[in-house]
């Protein structure tokens, strides 16, 4: 849509709300992320709502009887994400049944910092992100339990250690790209664009800090070095320097493909969900950009806040370090478009 066009109806819907429920403050604003309309209700203004008038407000939501323009109106009903007010079957929302909810995924692949980035999300007093949902694979044995499953998480029915509960303003949890997401990306894509929930792709740029994460890890999973108990994340300096000090091997012959197909699935991912409301994030930029956090509030419709997290990285300092055959990769990597790999350092 073009901008002019796009602030007008955004103008228009935005009037037509605040004269609806006499509360001028009712939008913080309206703004065109990725092309689409982003309405954002302060809270102030839901409390004030009394039963008539959210009914009312839930009818301007979905503009059934258009009086400018029914073709117009409808381009910015297609563009308005839904706002959703779950019903849990296993508890009451309480105060917070008149608070929106924003669905959201994060997608990703194993050891891109996305446990991390959950324990950030999760330290937000209104977020629920309910870690690797489809790690058993009964869940994700076909798209029927997939849905199912989703279904659960999305009506607040999903219960582990992050949830809020009655106040949960945005809900969601953390696929990785092998678990069914790639296999049954079609049904999926759908499936989030026809409930309105909002992807976060979580990718690393840094692939090979990735293997060597990923090798690490597998390795720990058998050998179990923190005093007999397996760890994929750690909170304390002493536990990440005991696991550093298992130094793997990369199969240098392989290493190339290896790290093309892995760059190949993220790119098919984002190709695959291009149509889904989605913003893109990079474990680097997480890091070592504030901005980005608060970007992720905003793109979640959320009130912004701190975000903390005790988790310890487990690889610092230079990759050299941290791989037995160093030498090998290096050679193997000199020349290729990879080789900033074997600078680069964060
Ligand atoms: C999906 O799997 C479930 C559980 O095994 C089964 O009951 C159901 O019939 C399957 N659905 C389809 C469409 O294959
Ligand atoms: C966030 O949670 C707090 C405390 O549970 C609640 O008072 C507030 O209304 C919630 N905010 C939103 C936007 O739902
Ligand atoms: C393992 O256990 C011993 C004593 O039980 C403790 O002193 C040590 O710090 C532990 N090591 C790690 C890496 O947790
Ligand atoms: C390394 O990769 C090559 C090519 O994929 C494979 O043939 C070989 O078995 C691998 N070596 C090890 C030690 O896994
Ligand atoms: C996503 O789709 C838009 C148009 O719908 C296109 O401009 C953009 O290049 C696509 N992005 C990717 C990553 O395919
Ligand atoms: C941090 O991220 C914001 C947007 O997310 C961007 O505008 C800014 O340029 C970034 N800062 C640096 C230093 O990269
Ligand atoms: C990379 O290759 C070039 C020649 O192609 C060589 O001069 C250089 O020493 C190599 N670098 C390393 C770190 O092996």
């Amino acid at each position: 849509m073009n901008p002019p066009l796009f602030l007008m109806l955004c103008e228009c819907i935005c009037t037509l709300i605040s004269s609806f429920l006499s509360c001028l403050s009712c939008f913080s604003f309206c703004e065109n992320g990725n092309g689409r309309v982003h309405l954002f209700v302060s809270q102030a203004c839901l409390k004030q709502l009394s039963t008539v008038t959210k009914v009312q407000f839930q009818n301007i939501q979905v503009i059934e009887n258009p009086t400018p323009d029914s073709n117009i109106i409808k381009q910015v009903e297609a563009q308005i994400p839904t706002l959703h007010y779950p019903k849990p079957e296993t508890f009451s929302r309480g105060e917070c049944t008149q608070n929106p909810v924003t669905f959201f995924a994060i997608l990703s692949m194993q050891r891109s910092g996305s446990g991390w980035f959950e324990t950030l999300l999760n330290s937000h007093i209104n977020i629920s992100s309910n870690g690797e949902i489809f790690f058993p694979m009964d869940r994700r044995k076909n798209i029927s339990t997939i849905i199912l499953t989703l279904e659960r998480v999305y009506n607040l029915d999903w219960f582990n250690s992050a949830s809020k509960n009655e106040c949960s303003a945005a809900v969601g949890f953390k696929w990785m790209l092998n678990q069914g997401l790639m296999e049954h990306h079609k049904e999926i894509v759908e499936y989030f664009n026809h409930r309105g929930v909002a992807v976060v792709f979580l990718f690393r740029r840094h692939l090979l800090r990735r293997m060597v994460s990923l090798l690490a890890n597998s390795y720990d999973r058998y050998a179990k070095l923190l005093n007999g108990t397996h760890k994929s994340h750690v909170h304390s300096q002493e536990e990440a320097a005991a696991l550093s000090r298992y130094k793997p091997i990369i199969n240098s012959t392989s290493l190339i493909s290896d790290l093309k197909e892995v760059e190949m699935d993220a790119v098919k991912t984002i190709k695959y969900f291009n149509s889904t409301r989605h913003m893109v994030l990079y474990y680097e930029d997480l890091i070592t950009n504030n901005t980005k956090l608060e970007d992720v509030q905003e793109f979640l419709g959320l009130p912004k806040m701190e975000l903390t997290s005790r988790q310890v990285k487990i690889h610092k300092g230079p990759l050299s370090d941290f791989v037995k055959n160093w030498d090998d990769v290096v050679k193997t990597l000199n020349g290729t478009e990879y080789v900033s790999f074997l600078e680069a350092d964060y």
